[in-house]
């Protein structure tokens, strides 16, 4: 990025400001407290995490940044339960976490449909899972079809569909649980830059329709600073968290945003605390491109 003139990324509007404040206001959905994680290895110990202190409120979109490496697949893990703290905390509306649960969604980047189930079949597999009858389970997952507008594809099998359309089919496969919060690991990762840029769209607008809190990694600073209320600065070895960063740009966001002045002192700033020495702007990837790609029409309120 080259010298421009911009604004501290700390000033904020009285909008943005005023968002804020109600946003702290707002239960807390999930508290990491001095988390810590260590692994043994054959060479000894190495701190994957160290001290992580972090309060998520009810529908706010948290991302997470850092150089590979800094614990950022550790840290969801421990979240989803998958992993296991060497000490410390996390709390899920209050209750400690130790396994996983179905009130916690997970997307990662690599597909994880079930390739022998139709997207009908994935999506209705955890509704079953969890008690749910066949005939009502079926009638949910044409729902979230529809929602994900994959309505023809319905009994079509996860290697018939693109890329995006997988993740589609992860993220309501993800949600019809209904999750408290939807934990999501470089979920567009692998997908090229315009179906990225339609998937970041595409999950904004569910997040502004639905009651769902996201904790969302990427290594892209253009998705972490369009997509997050703030966003978790992590630094390698050990993962400590270098910054939490509250994120100036108005909500509800949209593509023109990318080049505004809030948007570019974000991002520079982020870059700066990543690569301190020599930073250089990310891949000029075409993210203008989106698409508004479902309208959801369920009412429970703004998040904004
Ligand atoms: N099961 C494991 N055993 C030993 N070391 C691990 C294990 N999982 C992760 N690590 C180490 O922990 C650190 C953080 O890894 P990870 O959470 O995958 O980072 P990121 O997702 O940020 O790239 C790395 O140094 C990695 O080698
Ligand atoms: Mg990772």
């Amino acid at each position: 990025m080259t010298d421009l003139e911009l604004p501290d990324y700390r000033h904020q509007s009285d909008t943005v400001r005023d968002r804020f404040e109600r946003l702290k206001q707002r239960p807390v959905t999930m508290e990491v407290k001095n988390l810590t994680k260590e692994f043994s290895t054959r060479t000894g110990s190495v701190t994957a995490l160290k001290d992580i202190n972090l309060t998520i409120h009810k529908r706010e979109f948290v991302c997470v940044i850092g150089p590979s490496g800094c614990g950022k697949s550790t840290l969801i893990r421990i979240l989803a339960g998958l992993e296991s703290a060497t000490s410390g905390q996390v709390l899920l509306n209050g209750k400690e976490v130790t396994k996983p649960g179905p009130e916690r969604g997970m997307v990662f980047q690599g597909y994880t449909l079930f390739p022998w189930l139709t997207v009908k079949e994935n999506i209705m597999f955890g509704l079953i899972e969890s008690g749910q009858d066949r005939g009502s389970a079926e009638a949910d997952a044409r729902q979230w079809i529809d929602l994900i507008g994959l309505a023809r594809f319905e009994n079509h099998y996860p290697n018939q569909l693109s890329g995006g359309m997988k993740q589609r089919v992860a993220i309501a496969r993800a949600l019809a649980n209904q999750p408290k919060i939807l934990l999501m690991d470089e979920p567009f990762g692998a997908l090229d830059a315009q179906t990225r840029a339609k998937m970041q769209a595409y999950l904004m607008e569910i997040w502004k329709n639905i009651d769902i809190t996201i904790f969302f990694i990427t290594h892209d600073l253009d998705e972490a600073v369009y997509l997050a209320d703030r966003i978790l600065v992590l630094k390698a070895h050990p993962g400590e968290v270098q910054e939490i960063v509250e994120v100036p740009v108005p909500q509800p966001r949209h593509p023109g945003q990318f080049l505004s002045p809030e948007f570019l002192a974000t991002k520079r700033h982020i870059e700066q605390l990543i690569h301190p020495p020599a930073a250089h702007g990310d891949d000029d990837d075409d993210k203008l491109n989106m698409v508004r790609m479902v309208n959801v029409n369920d009412d429970v309120g703004s998040v904004f």
